[in-house]
């Protein structure tokens, strides 16, 4: 799941069919440390009922403007000072021009024009109405009054039609918010390595390691996210593929090497972060190994694998080139000795003998080096959620790239 900040949410629930999906995003909003509190309007309630939500966020849901029981608690001004984030979702194309034109004539409308909150909605109605003139001058009206709109999704609609004005799925709606605000990346071609090869001695049998691709997929995430386009090569991972990253699935270096050298021509960045198996097996059995009864011992005779990395760098019209580092001793010799030998710009340094981080986990800690004039540059990142130190890792290249 996508970190959101933690912060207090107001989510305001309109009367799209998409409201059922509102429970799953008030509960993901839960989980990633918000406090989650919830207004919805009349029409609402007949998708989804305000006791799903008071269950889920444990907090009273508000439904009307003018009831004193719930007046006499926190006051809908209160609740407006109280919101650092008003997330609508679903917004309908109704509530999207009653807001657009400053109506405060229900709850919701009426918490969004008194507070100075951050603003967000995912939109949802059928395409016809998302197509609508109207709809595009008020959503366009909205996004100058400040609203980020978040949104909305195109494909099979609830109604049958197909198009645009589906509301984003509560994940993206999630990843949406967490996006950074800028995009420095614009126009930037990305080439991402991530996850382990697998190198086969026989049909069934084969050499790896235990990368989970966490770290490469969230570099291509965070490259994406920063407005790049990605290209990521991925070794055999269970992980879904970020949003609007093209995805080229390999098994064994050869193979990963081969892809590397067809997309890395005209690519502006290029990172290594698969966990590459060194050698491979000169000849792989074409059927199954049996077990030997007269022997207690198997030599496998392996041969070098193509430094997939280091050939990319070679290349006369090279990208700027990232490598990693996995190391479990003398970080900063052995990242250094890679930088140099590999003609990399710069080595994202981890050591993978650490506990709770590196291979596997969901935190990581590097240490980065880079080229710089007759020098070499140094950064300390410390343990952090990877897709923090992905974005950190993508801004500094960036920033090298620019120079
Ligand atoms: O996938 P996760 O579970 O999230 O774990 C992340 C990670 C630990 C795998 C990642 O952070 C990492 O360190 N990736 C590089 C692992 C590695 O193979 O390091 P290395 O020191 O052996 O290789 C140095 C560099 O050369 C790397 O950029 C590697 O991709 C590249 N290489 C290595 C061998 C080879 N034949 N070709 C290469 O391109």
């Amino acid at each position: 799941m996508s970190t959101a900040p933690r912060r207090r949410v107001l989510l305001g629930i309109s009367a799209g069919i998409a409201a059922y999906k509102s429970a799953q995003l008030a509960r993901l909003l839960k989980q990633s440390g918000c406090e989650v509190r919830v207004v919805m309007t009349d029409g609402a309630q007949a998708f989804i009922t305000p006791l799903t939500l008071q269950a889920l966020t444990g907090e009273p849901v508000r439904t009307s403007l003018l009831d004193p029981e719930a007046e006499a608690g926190m006051g809908h001004i209160e609740l407006a000072r109280w919101a650092d984030l008003i997330l609508i979702a679903p917004a309908t194309a109704d509530l999207m021009a009653r807001l657009a034109h400053g109506h405060a004539d229900d709850l919701l409308t009426t918490l969004c024009l008194a507070s100075d909150a951050e603003k967000a909605m995912a939109p949802a109605m059928n395409q016809a109405m998302w197509r609508q003139p109207a709809t595009a001058r008020n959503a366009h009206r909205l996004t100058e009054d400040g609203w980020r709109l978040l949104g909305p999704d195109s494909g099979d609609q609830a109604c049958g039609d197909v198009g645009p004005g589906r509301m984003l799925e509560p994940e993206a709606i999630l990843g949406a918010l967490a996006a950074p605000a800028d995009r420095p990346a614009e126009g930037v071609r990305v080439v991402i390595t991530a996850g382990p090869t697998r190198e086969p001695l026989d049909p069934v049998r084969y050499l790896s390691n235990h990368s989970s691709g966490k770290m490469g997929y969230a570099l291509a995430a965070a490259a994406t996210a920063l407005g790049a386009r990605v290209q990521l090569i991925s070794g055999p991972v269970a992980l879904p593929t970020p949003a609007g990253v093209e995805r080229f699935d390999v098994e064994s270096a050869g193979e990963m090497h081969e892809a590397a050298q067809r997309l890395a021509g005209g690519c502006d960045l290029f990172i290594g972060c698969a966990a590459v198996a060194d050698y491979r097996a000169e000849a792989p059995a074409e059927h199954k190994l049996k077990k030997r009864h007269d022997e207690d011992t198997l030599t496998l005779r392996l041969v070098k694998n193509p430094d997939i990395i280091a050939a990319v760098a070679a290349r006369p019209d090279r990208p700027y080139v990232v490598g990693f580092a996995a190391e479990t001793r003398e970080l900063a010799a052995y990242a250094h000795d890679k930088l140099t030998r590999k003609h990399l710009d710069m080595v994202v340094a981890n050591d993978v003998s650490r506990a709770g981080l590196g291979f596997g986990a969901d935190d990581n800690a590097a240490l980065l080096l880079w080229r710089e004039d007759e020098t070499t540059g140094q950064a300390d990142l410390p343990p952090q959620p990877k897709a923090d130190l992905a974005e950190a890792v993508i801004r500094r290249a960036l920033a090298r790239l620019a120079d």
